[in-house]
């Protein structure tokens, strides 16, 4: 009976918010929220199926079994426009990996002249083709796929809640309003990887930053996970992975404890220049060294972290 009364109090009091200045106000409160919303969708883009409720497993495409878990067909596949299952190419039916991280498809660091992955789409989001495709149209993409882009149905596995957050997160990047990676890093056909960071990364405020938002995770010299099965530091992984790592401070790791690690207010141009200090720190292999990272250190003169790295 009482759970009925507050029904009716709060039905009662949310007509008469409805069109009152307490709701402006309410939704003026609204960027931090939006940002958070925003990270979600930087985390669906990255690994959805680590994000959500549901298991996905993808099929391994290593074996000749279609031998994964979840999805429309309870086997680790997605289907595509058509309504036929997409083959896992090892892609994972992820969109970082599908649209590359930069979201430039075969011309950006995924494609071709960079890391050649094999399942990388010929165009994303930041692809010039697409320059002027709206909201709308990359909602309907991803829910109900698209046969000529490439992509699988997102509709059968994620919520209409989610489709957005992923998509308002990509388009936020397009447009500027999160750090683009033109502003972070530039594609190189010569550095290994296919990528360049950006210049103007100031190490000292990097490490400050690192103290503040990494450390009682990752350790003092971020050695204290150790990432890929025991393989990398978290500087030995930004020395290889900048442009990753960048996206992944900024959106959280999926499915961890790591949220999004920038302050929630500032504008893109200052989570871009927080982001390549962070980087710029990291290139420090005496500082942020291996630790029981089984794989080799970049070497002297490796021009990705460029005349950051120590
Ligand atoms: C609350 C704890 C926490 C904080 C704070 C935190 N991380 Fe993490 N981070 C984690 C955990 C847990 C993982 C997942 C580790 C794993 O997959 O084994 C992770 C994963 C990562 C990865 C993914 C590596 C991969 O597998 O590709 C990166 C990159 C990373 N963190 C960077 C950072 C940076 C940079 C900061 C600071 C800006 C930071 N983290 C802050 C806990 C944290």
């Amino acid at each position: 009976m009482r759970y009925v009364w507050y029904l009716c109090l709060v039905l009662f009091i949310s007509g008469l918010t409805a069109c009152s200045p307490i709701q402006d106000f309410f939704f003026a409160a609204e960027p931090v929220v939006e940002f958070e919303r925003q990270a979600l969708g930087g985390r669906l883009f990255d690994m959805w199926y680590d994000e959500i409720e549901e298991n996905f497993v993808p099929d391994d495409p290593d074996t000749l079994r279609i031998d994964g878990h979840g999805g429309p067909h309870g086997n680790g596949t997605l289907n595509g426009a058509d309504g036929e299952p997409v083959e896992n190419t090892g892609h994972d039916y992820r969109l970082k990996n599908l649209f590359g991280w930069d979201m430039r498809g075969d011309a950006g660091i995924y494609g071709r002249d960079h890391q050649a992955k094999p399942w990388v789409l010929q165009t994303g989001p930041l692809s010039p083709q697409h320059g002027g495709a709206t909201r709308g149209f990359w909602i309907a993409a991803v829910t109900n796929g698209d046969q000529e882009l490439g992509i699988p149905v997102y509709g059968d596995v994620l919520l209409p809640g989610e489709i957005e957050a992923l998509v308002d997160f990509m388009l936020a990047v397009r447009d500027g309003q999160l750090p683009h990676p033109d502003d972070l890093y530039a594609l190189s056909t010569e550095a290994p990887k296919g990528f360049i960071l950006a210049p103007g990364g100031d190490a000292a405020r990097g490490r400050q930053f690192y103290a503040a938002q990494c450390a009682e995770c990752h350790g003092d010299d971020a050695t204290k996970i150790i990432f890929d099965n025991g393989e990398q530091s978290l500087g030995q992984h930004a020395r290889h992975y900048g442009y990753a790592i960048a996206m992944i401070s900024l959106s959280g790791e999926p499915g961890s404890e790591m949220g999004a690690e920038l302050s929630l207010n500032l504008t893109a141009a200052k989570q871009t220049a927080t982001l390549l200090d962070l980087l710029a720190a990291l290139c420090d292999r005496e500082r942020y060294p291996r630790g029981a990272g089984t794989d080799p250190d970049v070497p002297d003169g490796d021009p990705r972290c460029r005349e950051y790295l120590r």
